[in-house]
């Protein structure tokens, strides 16, 4: 059986899988995506939830975890070495996808990770390191994309929040403050972005069980004997690990951006589950001071 038979066999509803030209249908009207951070957690979902649906992505990461991978319907996933901080391997990636597809129709910025400690013991220099990958790596791929996006008049970018956004979490302070940076930044992107016919919006999850509870780091002076703050401070990011490590699985997390992308208009902000809804609601009717002694019953 010919390949296209056998595509056409797994998903009927693929009409184009037998035309003969489907190589060039899928090189032209396929979906072409760039999520940074996809080669693990909600970026690797992301992916290979988006290759499922027939798109073709470039999951790209530091570290390059797997082979290039094709789903029955045509959708493709491109690992690619890309540091997000690096300004020049973000501008070749970004040349690269144009050589090959002529054009970029979404960006997803997962690349991320997490530093961990009180506030006293944190240096400037680690906090520093919590903006670079979160905040200051994603502005650089979303500045590579930009005039892409402009040129072509259309585009989407997905921002990859966390809901400690909106509810600051004890010990994760820098972690906190940069997720309301990104969420704050995608808010006024999106107001200057709108009339080139560009669209994003800031995917805000709650606990996930990810690679992000192993590769965080802790600040140094945090566990030393010293500190004034470790039994408080561990207590406080054992708990959090601990329902990182029961909470939501990464795929719930990319249904839901895939989901948003179809629709017409994209919401800004994307909470993903019933329950985190819930909380971010209370947070923002309830008053600041009863909000931070439900956080510090919870952890501390
Ligand atoms: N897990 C949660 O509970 C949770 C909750 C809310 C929000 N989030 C956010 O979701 C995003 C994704 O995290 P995750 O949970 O999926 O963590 P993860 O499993 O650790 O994945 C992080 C990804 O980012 C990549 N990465 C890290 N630094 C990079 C860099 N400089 N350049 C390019 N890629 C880089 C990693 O690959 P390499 O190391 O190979 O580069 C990896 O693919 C993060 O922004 C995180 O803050 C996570």
């Amino acid at each position: 059986m010919s390949n296209l038979k056998k595509r056409w066999k797994k998903n009927p509803s693929n009409v184009f899988a037998f035309y003969p030209f489907a190589e060039y249908y899928n090189r032209f009207f396929m979906k072409v995506a760039l999520v940074t951070g996809g080669s693990s957690g909600i970026g690797l979902a992301t992916a290979e939830l988006f290759m499922q649906a027939g798109m073709h992505v470039y999951a790209a990461s530091r570290n390059i975890r797997s082979e290039i991978r094709l789903s029955a319907n045509g959708g493709k996933i491109y690992p690619i070495r890309m540091d997000v901080n690096n300004i020049t391997e973000t501008k070749n990636v970004i040349e690269r996808i144009l050589t090959e597809y002529g054009k970029l129709d979404v960006l997803v910025c997962c690349a991320g990770n997490g530093i961990a400690g009180a506030i006293e013991d944190t240096t400037v220099d680690e906090a520093m390191y919590q903006f670079e990958t979160c905040f200051w790596g994603m502005v650089k791929t979303i500045n590579a994309c930009l005039p892409v996006f402009r040129k072509q008049g259309y585009g989407q970018i997905v921002t990859v929040s966390s809901v400690a956004g909106i509810i600051p979490i004890p010990f994760q302070a820098y972690y906190s403050a940069v997720k309301a940076a990104v969420l704050s930044y995608t808010k006024a992107l999106a107001m200057e972005i709108g009339p080139f016919g560009i669209k994003c919006c800031c995917v805000m999850p709650g606990d996930t069980k990810t690679n992000f509870t192993a590769t965080r780091r802790y600040a140094e002076n945090s566990k030393k004997n010293t500190s004034a703050y470790r039994e408080r401070m561990m207590h406080a990011v054992g708990k959090m690990e601990r329902d990182e490590q029961n909470g939501m699985q990464p795929e719930k997390i990319a249904r839901c951006i895939l989901r948003h992308l179809h629709r017409k208009e994209m919401p800004i902000v994307i909470i993903p589950g019933i329950d985190y809804k819930f909380y971010v609601l209370l947070a923002r009717t309830l008053p600041n001071k009863f909000v931070l002694w439900l956080v510090e019953k919870i952890y501390l």
